[in-house]
């Protein structure tokens, strides 16, 4: 399969919470963007750092051409620092979008949506709320952050429609004090889809939870190196097929609940 690639343009960056950016890009790849949960591989314009750094894609604006993302650094030799230096103007080679996003076109008026993100996981979920608010359908949005100096998108969550939006803090600065599951363990109807993305363990506790649930849609975040299915970096075994491995950067990053052994 070919791959889409351009030298997109930095529209603006800033510092949204504690090391965390926002970047909104500008080029004619948004055009491809079609499924929530699909992500950037981004160069780091420094030489010496030749592995691309996967980052999801939070929203789009099509009339614009232009989408954001939202990415934590890391200490000042990471390729995630590099990328936040860049300043609005500056170009990044960039491919994608890549992978297989949360699927949206089965979603009714009448279902009632689960959507469990914690920490740097919840940018993706984003884009999947505002799609699904077109359909009409009632959405409960959980949200786990360390700390509410990190937490983000939260305005962003409140503003659509036929949303329920609670937050959790691990050191309770903000919201419930506790992870995102005691949340998850309050919730009183039965869920017709739920979608995730966020650190293993909340992932694992959440799959635990609604083993029995067919439309459980989990987006993994694993270490990657191609980001093209090309050098089984990123690979995590298939629960129903245990000969078979499956690709994260490819096959995910979004995968049904039933496939992984998480
Ligand atoms: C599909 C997908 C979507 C992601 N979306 C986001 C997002 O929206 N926001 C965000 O902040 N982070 C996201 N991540 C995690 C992000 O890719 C890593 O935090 C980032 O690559 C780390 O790079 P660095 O330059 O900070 O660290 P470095 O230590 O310089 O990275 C070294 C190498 O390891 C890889 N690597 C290190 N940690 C990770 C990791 N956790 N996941 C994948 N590769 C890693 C890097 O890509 C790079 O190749 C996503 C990861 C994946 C797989
Ligand atoms: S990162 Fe190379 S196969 Fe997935």
């Amino acid at each position: 399969m070919s791959q889409l690639q351009e030298m997109m343009t930095v529209v603006s960056q800033r510092e949204v919470a504690y090391n965390i950016f926002e970047m909104v890009l500008k080029g004619t790849l948004v055009d491809e963007m079609d499924l929530p949960g699909q992500f950037l591989h981004l160069a780091v314009s420094n030489g010496a750092m030749l592995l691309r750094r996967p980052i999801s894609i939070s929203s789009w604006d099509k009339r614009a051409k232009t989408c954001t993302i939202l990415y934590r650094i890391g200490d000042e030799t990471t390729g995630t620092y590099e990328l936040s230096k860049l300043e609005p103007g500056a170009k990044v080679d960039i491919m994608g979008p890549l992978g297989n996003g949360f699927p949206v076109a089965e979603v009714t008026s009448t279902d009632k949506i689960l959507i469990i993100g914690g920490g740097i996981g919840v940018p993706p979920l984003y884009e999947l709320a505002k799609q699904l608010e077109k359909t009409g359908c009632q959405m409960t949005i959980l949200l786990g952050f360390a700390s509410e100096n990190v937490k983000i998108l939260e305005n962003e969550f409140f503003n659509l429609k036929n949303v329920t939006l609670k937050i959790a803090t691990d050191d309770g600065s903000y919201g419930t004090k506790g992870h995102v599951g005691m949340l998850m363990n309050e919730i009183d109807f039965e869920a017709d889809a739920l979608y995730t993305c966020g650190a293993p363990a909340m992932l694992k506790a959440v799959a635990k939870k609604y083993d029995q649930l067919e439309r459980l849609y989990i987006s993994m975040e694993s270490r990657m190196a191609c980001g093209i299915g090309a050098c089984y970096a990123c690979v995590e075994h298939d629960k129903e097929d245990e000969s078979h491995a499956l690709k994260v950067c490819e096959d995910g990053p979004v995968f049904l609940g039933k496939q992984l052994s998480l």
